[in-house]
Parts: C-alpha cells; sequence; structure tokens
C-alpha cells in the first residue's frame, strides 16, 4: 500500500494511483461508472440466469462489489489479485455498507466468493471450472504485458463457457488479435458512442456491436502482433522486447499501409 495514492475519481468514488507503477487502477472518470460500463452492462445479458464469475485482477474489487449489486443470481464469483493486503482491504474502500459488508465475511470466511492472492498467470491453470463471465482488469499491456499475452488469453479463453461473455477495458489491437485467436467472437463496449472496452464471446449472438470485417482485417498488420509469453513465466522487460523484435522483423504490413490500402480499395 505504500506505492499507492487515493485520489476521487469524477463521478464521485475514490481512485487508486500506483506512484511506482505510475498507473491509476480506476479511470479518472469514475471508478465505478467504468466498472458498471465497461463490466457489468455488457455482461447483463446473462442476467436470466445464475451465474459463476471469474475476476481476474480484483485489486479493491470494484468489478465483483458493482456485479453484486447488479445480478440477480450469483452462484460464485473467483476474484484473482496478486497483491494480497490489497484485496484483504478492499471492503474498507468507501462503497455500499451492505455489499462491503458481504465482501469482509467472504474474506473472513469464503461462501460464495472465494481469493486467490497470486499470479493470475499460476491461478489460471489451477482453476478446474468454466464461468459464464470473465472480467478482465490488468494494468495497460506496456506495463504488464504479461497480463495480456497470447497464452494467458487463450488459458482464459478455456475457461469461458460457450455461452459466456468476457468482458475487459482494453482494446488495443494485440489483444484484440489474441482474443481473436483464441476463437473467440469479438466486440466493441461503447460509450457515449465511443468504443470504451471489449466483449468476447463464443456465442455470436451474444456480441452487440462486433468489429466489422475491416476492422478483424487490420489485426493481420505489425501493431497487432500479440504479446508472447509461452510458458507464462517471463518478465514484463523480455516480453516487450521480444514482441519489439519481432514487430522489427515481420513482413506484415503496417497499420497505417494497410488503412490506406483499405481506403483506395473502398473508393474504387
Ligand atoms: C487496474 S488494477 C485492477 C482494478 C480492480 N479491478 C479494482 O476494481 O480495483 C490491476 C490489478 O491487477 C493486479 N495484478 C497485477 N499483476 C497481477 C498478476 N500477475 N496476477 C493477478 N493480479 C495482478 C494489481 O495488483 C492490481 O490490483
Amino acid at each position: 500500500m505504500n506505492n499507492i495514492e487515493i485520489y476521487r475519481t469524477a463521478d464521485g468514488s475514490i481512485g487508486l494511483y500506483d506512484k511506482k507503477l505510475n498507473e491509476i487502477y480506476h479511470s479518472k472518470f469514475g471508478a465505478k461508472t467504468e466498472a458498471f460500463e465497461k463490466f457489468i452492462k455488457p455482461a447483463l445479458l446473462l442476467n436470466d440466469r445464475n451465474v459463476d464469475i471469474l475476476d481476474i485482477c480484483y485489486g479493491i474489487g470494484y468489478n465483483t462489489k458493482c456485479a453484486l449489486e447488479n445480478f440477480n443470481q450469483i452462484n460464485s464469483i473467483d476474484c484473482v489479485e496478486i497483491d494480497e493486503d490489497l484485496a484483504k482491504k478492499s471492503f474498507e474502500f468507501e462503497y455500499d455498507n451492505k455489499i462491503n459488508q458481504i465482501i469482509k465475511s467472504n474474506l473472513c470466511k469464503p461462501d460464495f466468493i472465494n481469493f486467490y492472492f497470486d499470479d493470475i498467470r499460476r491461478v489460471i491453470k489451477s482453476l478446474n471450472k468454466k464461468y459464464d463471465v470473465i472480467f478482465h482488469d490488468g494494468f495497460a499491456p506496456y506495463k504488464q504485458p504479461e497480463l495480456w499475452s497470447e497464452e494467458l488469453i487463450s488459458e482464459i479463453a478455456k475457461h469461458l463457457k460457450s455461452d459466456g461473455i468476457y468482458c475487459t477495458y482494453n482494446h488495443s489491437k494485440p489483444v484484440l488479435n489474441a482474443l481473436f485467436k483464441a476463437g473467440l467472437c469479438i466486440g466493441k463496449t461503447l460509450q457515449g458512442g465511443k468504443i470504451s472496452g471489449t466483449v468476447a464471446s463464443f456465442d455470436e449472438k451474444l456480441i452487440k456491436s462486433p468489429f466489422d470485417k475491416s476492422e478483424i482485417e487490420l489485426l493481420n498488420t505489425k501493431s497487432a502482433i500479440t504479446y508472447k509469453d509461452k510458458n507464462l513465466s517471463l518478465n514484463s522487460e523480455s516480453i516487450i522486447k521480444n514482441r519489439e523484435e519481432e514487430v522489427k522483423t515481420s513482413k506484415l504490413e503496417t497499420l497505417s499501409r494497410a488503412k490506406k490500402y483499405m481506403s483506395k480499395q473502398e473508393n474504387c
């Protein structure tokens, strides 16, 4: 907690900033709004069933707390967070008191919410169930590429039910490409008409705003080259360095050339 600063976000909810990593945990525009718009709302399509949820990168638990407020029936929530001290304090951070009490009692004595205080790369292999809803809320790929590698996303996809929904705030090309390579249909989360995140599912009917054909074609460019972490064990620096090398030597088109070519085709 020494590196962490607390600040108030634009919707009045509190957010965290990691000084050492120079990275925010929550959107400045609203931590609670972000949880609802990017993680809960797209998954509420499944609100007619009793859901099993996986919350990857639990932090102080906004996504789990917001799910508790909005889903009608929750069978289980499995939360994964490497920072045990932070997660164990999550019920102390300002939120609806009833919800914080549920978190507190499950931290003391897990009932339907389970906590895994370890690296998601180790935890994911030990989970032996599939989920209706998966939240994936890691720090940005340029800071923690290990949370967004093709191999980790492929493992995460193996834990998504065939009619489940995966949600993330991230919509960078390497992450979209990793989801696409995992066999998922991918779509946009929209907020005020603008893209604010990604939803993915094996069931295309669950994707309300799919990426169109040309956006998918752009995943076959250098900028969409995925982060690689074959044995789920590399450090951030190695993953970034290896990707830079792969981009340098790749024969794929650059994004700008591919876009130029596409607009020429459209004008013909
Ligand atoms: C963007 S914050 C998540 C915010 C969180 N969802 C919330 O509502 O507060 C990213 C979180 O990922 C955690 N994290 C970083 N590396 C991790 C790893 N390898 N496995 C699991 N959690 C990790 C960090 O400790 C941090 O709490």
